[in-house]
């Protein structure tokens, strides 16, 4: 409310500038009108931002100054972008036509090739297809929340500068092949929260593979049952969050060398199967919270995660790890384990000559079996090179006499065998 009051404030004391600059020069009366009124209902903010979203217009206002950057005219009942609607604005860099009801043969050919525009929002419009009138120079395109149901083989041909792809939130269930292979400059895509499954990507895998420049994949809430063979090996960052994949199998990412964060959080994964992760040297976040794994971490599981920072495995139903299995985990800071249904851990598992960089651990929330064989974990919690988060949410499951009592109220010498 007050930006809109201090903006017509604003216009109406740049108008009498204007008209005192006309009785001094004719000139400048013009330029300065140009450049600084701002068409009724907008809202206009230096430097050359104008917002008309939201404002209820059904036409683009045909007195949009000619300095505009930045033009929002979504969340409208606009039917139509013409020809001649925005060609005046040579300096326009974004449109924001996110909400407004535009369909396959809205948008006039033309209507949007303007030397600067290369930013364009379409998402929660009613197109079905990807349109073939957006600007060609256009290197950020976002088209979320919509009605897409496949992406065709030619959608992208006549976008080869598109850098950042947003896809989110679709019914995308096909992606023809080829799509994305005229997309050689993109380096991120989104296309999360949307219906693709195995069968939704093209056999022989070949979806990505021209893809020069890619950097992040976020594939995150589809029904994707298992992982892509033919991501490209510039990848950094690959999103496979809330799918279905069950198992990651046996030097399934070996190309991707370059990957950075890997993240596969609230999925269904069960089994990671050895050397899974082999070739991921450049990898720091691994991400599995809440997930399903219940297979044994074995001490093939981790190995060439050297890189790995952080590890997240809390909220699994993981029960048995193999006492060398983190070793290969050499740059390991935090490891989340809570939330599991590990009862017991031998000592080597936590080896600090293998885990030099170990500062972090959680363990809270597994049915820990508090005897004699545990004892060296409370011990740690006293005094070890790296901190065991929470121990008033470490509870013992057993045995019976330390049951329900937490390491914080328990010594290590209470962590006892029958024959003690
Ligand atoms: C217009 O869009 C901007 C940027 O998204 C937003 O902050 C603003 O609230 C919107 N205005 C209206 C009236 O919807
Ligand atoms: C763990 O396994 C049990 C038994 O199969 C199952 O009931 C439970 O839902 C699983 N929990 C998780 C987090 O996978
Ligand atoms: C796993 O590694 C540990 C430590 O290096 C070793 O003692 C153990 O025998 C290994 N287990 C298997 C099954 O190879």
């Amino acid at each position: 409310m007050n930006d809109s009051f201090n903006s017509k404030v604003k216009t109406q004391r740049s108008v009498s500038m204007s008209t005192l600059l006309l009785i001094v020069c004719g000139v400048w009366w013009t330029v300065t009108v140009d450049s600084q009124s701002c068409p009724s209902p907008c809202y206009c903010r230096p430097p050359g931002q104008v917002f008309c979203n939201g404002t209820g217009i059904s036409e683009i206002p045909d007195n949009i100054p000619t300095d505009t950057k930045i033009l929002y005219i979504g969340d409208n009942p606009i039917h139509e972008i013409k020809k001649g609607s925005l060609l005046k604005l040579v300096n326009l860099n974004a449109l924001d036509a996110s909400g407004a009801r535009l369909k396959e043969g809205s948008i006039e050919p033309g209507a949007l090739d303007l030397p600067s525009l290369t930013d364009v929002d379409l998402s929660m419009t009613d197109y079905t297809t990807i349109p073939k009138v957006l600007p060609k120079i256009m290197d950020t395109f976002r088209m979320m929340q919509g009605n897409l149901k496949t992406i065709q083989s030619d959608s992208f041909n006549l976008y080869p500068k598109i850098v950042y792809l947003d896809l989110s939130n679709n019914e995308i269930s096909k992606i023809q092949p080829g799509a994305f292979d005229p997309l050689v400059a993109m380096t991120t895509l989104y296309i999360g929260f949307n219906k693709l499954t195995d069968a939704s990507v093209p056999w022989p895998p070949n979806a990505f593979s021209k893809c020069r420049s890619i950097n992040s994949i976020d594939f995150r809430f589809n029904q994707m049952q298992s992982i892509l063979n033919d991501i490209p090996t510039c990848i950094q960052h690959l999103c496979y969050v809330g799918n279905q994949i069950k198992t990651l199998p046996s030097f399934g990412f070996k190309d991707l060398v370059n990957l950075q964060t890997l993240a596969f959080w609230q999925g269904q994964v069960e089994t990671i199967e050895d050397n899974a992760f082999h070739g991921l040297d450049k990898l720091t976040l691994l991400d599995f919270m809440q997930d399903h794994i219940k297979s044994t971490l074995t001490n093939n599981t981790f190995v060439g995660l050297s890189s790995v920072d952080t590890l997240y495995l809390d909220l699994n139903n993981i029960s048995h790890i193999e006492p060398g299995a983190l070793y290969p985990l050499k740059s390991m800071g935090s490891l989340w384990l809570q939330s599991n249904q590990l009862s017991t851990l031998k000592p080597e598992v936590l080896d600090t000559s293998h885990l030099t960089k170990l500062n972090t651990l959680f363990i809270d929330s597994n049915p820990w079996n508090c005897d004699c064989n545990l004892r060296w974990l409370r011990e740690k919690m006293d005094h070890a090179p790296y901190v065991i988060q929470d121990p008033h949410l470490i509870v013992c499951s057993g045995p019976p006499k330390v049951a329900g009592k937490a390491w914080d109220e328990l010594k290590p010498s209470d962590f006892v065998c029958n024959e003690e």
